[in-house]
């Protein structure tokens, strides 16, 4: 592995064993925060304008007063700085350092802005062949999963479950049995064809691998539906897949103790897998 890992707090770049921030920082006392994680191919940020909007928009949500536009610029040095072939970037921004008290500071103080270059470990790629399985388990994040808050306790438990059960991943299941997402993917499922994903709103991240798939899915021809499904159709679907920064497309062979169609990925994950890796090699 050539690069080091590398970290940046508040305007200085830093050994990544070397960055600290004040135990009175607002996302260590109440996750009082928002994120983004971003990859890169061919050693370029992947999908950048999409990720500083929605971050932009989450800051918006949490009232953060902190215009991202300079952050591009940033992540571009953190890169070059890390010197890493491909690299995963995580930009954390926080409402900032303050006695605590639940309520906003009445003097807003600067935000707190955090970021680690490291390299990119994408799943083990045999996995893309094979497909993984998953678990299902009640879904108990708070009523904005829209926001990518840092406030993530209920993924990590979800997440930590299906670890435990050999499973890549846990699908997050709502008071109506309805799939949402996963833990810290998206998921969709194919019937008949028809590929489905949880509509866009509250209840799930906006996703911006799902939005590329959603795009490349409609490209191929494929019909694609923004509707809930249920944990059942989840288990009886034809094909299941995730979807995520280093995820990718995943299909999915195993949901619970049910098989997905014959055990092995299905013809409509593969072919949009292979839509998704020829989209980004061609940018
Ligand atoms: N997770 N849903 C949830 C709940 C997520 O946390 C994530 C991302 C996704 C996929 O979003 P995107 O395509 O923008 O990566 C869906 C990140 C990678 C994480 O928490 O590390």
């Amino acid at each position: 592995m050539t690069g080091k890992e590398v970290a940046y707090v508040n305007g200085a770049f830093l050994p990544i064993d070397q960055a600290t921030i004040s135990i009175e920082d607002r996302g260590f006392q109440f996750a009082d925060g928002v994120y983004e994680v971003v990859s890169t191919y061919g050693g370029r940020p992947y999908a950048m304008a999409a990720h500083m909007e929605r971050l932009q928009r989450s800051l918006h949500e949490l009232r953060i007063d902190f215009d991202v536009s300079g952050l591009p610029a940033v992540v571009e040095q953190g890169i070059e700085r890390a010197g890493f072939d491909e690299a995963l970037v995580y930009i954390q921004i926080t409402r900032g350092t303050a006695p605590r008290r639940h309520e906003f500071p009445e003097r807003p103080p600067d935000p707190t802005v955090v970021m680690t270059v490291k390299q990119l470990q994408r799943p083990d790629p045999k996995l893309h062949e094979t497909g993984v399985s998953v678990i299902t388990t009640p879904d108990l994040r708070w009523k904005r999963c829209d926001i990518k808050s840092i406030a993530l306790l209920p993924n990590i438990l979800a997440k930590q479950l299906a670890h435990e059960a050999g499973a890549y991943e846990a699908l997050l299941v709502d008071d109506g049995e309805r799939v949402t997402e996963g833990s810290s993917t998206s998921s969709f499922r194919v019937a008949g064809g028809v590929v489905f994903t949880s509509p866009p709103g509250p209840h799930i991240l906006p996703s911006i691998t799902r939005g590329v798939l959603i795009d490349l899915i409609q490209k191929l021809g494929t019909e694609l539906r923004e509707e809930f499904s249920t944990v059942e159709q989840y288990r009886t679907a034809d094909e299941v897949f995730l979807a995520g920064t280093t995820t990718e497309a995943m299909p999915v062979v195993r949901v619970d103790d049910k098989q997905i169609g014959d055990g092995t990925p299905g013809p409509v994950t593969r072919r949009i897998r292979e839509a998704f890796v020829t989209s980004v090699r061609s940018r």
